[in-house]
């Protein structure tokens, strides 16, 4: 870590975990969202088919929630590190902290809950005023609009332009995520293996196949700023 120079990349993976202490639920924890919710019921295409005013409500649901909470410090420390390092974050999570944290080069690989999307051209992505969209409400073309996320079963459409960032890392921060869902769990795989990889989880991980890994097994605002303002340190210290 002392050999990251200003301007180095790093390449931050967050995950569930990173907002949980902002009050926002994990997936697969006690008290987790698929613990409460059925995953084929919400968040599959099957599942809007079949009733998408179920799955529109479920998510809204997590909309009104998400307008209620506010970036912790996990996501406020990840921003302040750009004020030495290119820094990019490429998330699972739909919810908008990161950017509210302050980092300003974010991509959502699961999507955005606070956009919605056209049913008949992918192509028309909304912002959402608000925390509700109804089955009323249609795209200009007439399409009914669903929610602007991935579900169970879909393509990952910026899984390339993620891994290719990945690939471009200098150090990997990897944050609050079980690393159990794929493809967004290879991309740790990208990363050549000389560059080093951090996780802050308090969670058990499945490392496997990768070397070069530090696991601090902290809370994301804890972790994360204790390792934010010690990079931040070193720099000072030249
Ligand atoms: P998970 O619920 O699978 O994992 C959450 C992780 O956060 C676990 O490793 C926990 O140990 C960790 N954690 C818990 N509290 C934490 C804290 N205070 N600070 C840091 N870490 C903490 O969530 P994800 O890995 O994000 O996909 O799940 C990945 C994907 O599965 C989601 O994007 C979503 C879900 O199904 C879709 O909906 C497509």
């Amino acid at each position: 870590m002392r050999n990251l120079r200003p301007g180095c990349r790093i390449v931050v993976l967050s995950g569930a975990g990173v907002s949980k202490e902002s009050g926002l639920a994990t997936f697969r924890e006690n008290n987790g969202l698929w613990e409460e919710h059925d995953v084929y019921e919400v968040a599959t295409p099957e599942a809007w088919n079949r009733d998408p005013e179920v799955v529109q409500r479920f998510y809204n649901a997590r909309r009104k929630q998400l307008l209620e909470v506010f970036p912790n410090d996990a996501h406020k420390y990840l921003a302040k590190l750009e004020e030495v390092f290119e820094v990019v974050v490429v998330t699972q999570n739909v919810d908008d902290l990161h950017e509210r944290g302050g980092s300003s080069n974010v991509v959502h690989l699961h999507g955005e809950l606070r956009k919605s999307r056209s049913t008949l051209d992918e192509s028309l992505v909304y912002d959402v005023d608000g925390w509700e969209v109804t089955m009323e409400e249609r795209c200009e073309k007439g399409g009914v609009l669903r929610p602007h996320v991935v579900w169970f079963g879909e393509m990952v459409p910026m899984i390339e332009a993620a891994a290719s960032i990945v690939r471009s890392a200098d150090l990997l921060l990897v944050v609050g995520t079980s690393l159990s869902v794929y493809p967004a769990a290879g991309l740790l795989h990208e990363a050549s293996s000389d560059v080093p990889v951090i996780l802050i989880d308090p969670g058990e991980l499945n490392t496997s196949g990768l070397r070069n890994v530090h696991h601090i097994r902290e809370k994301a605002t804890v972790g994360v700023k204790n390792l934010v303002l010690k990079m931040l340190e070193y720099q000072k210290d030249g």
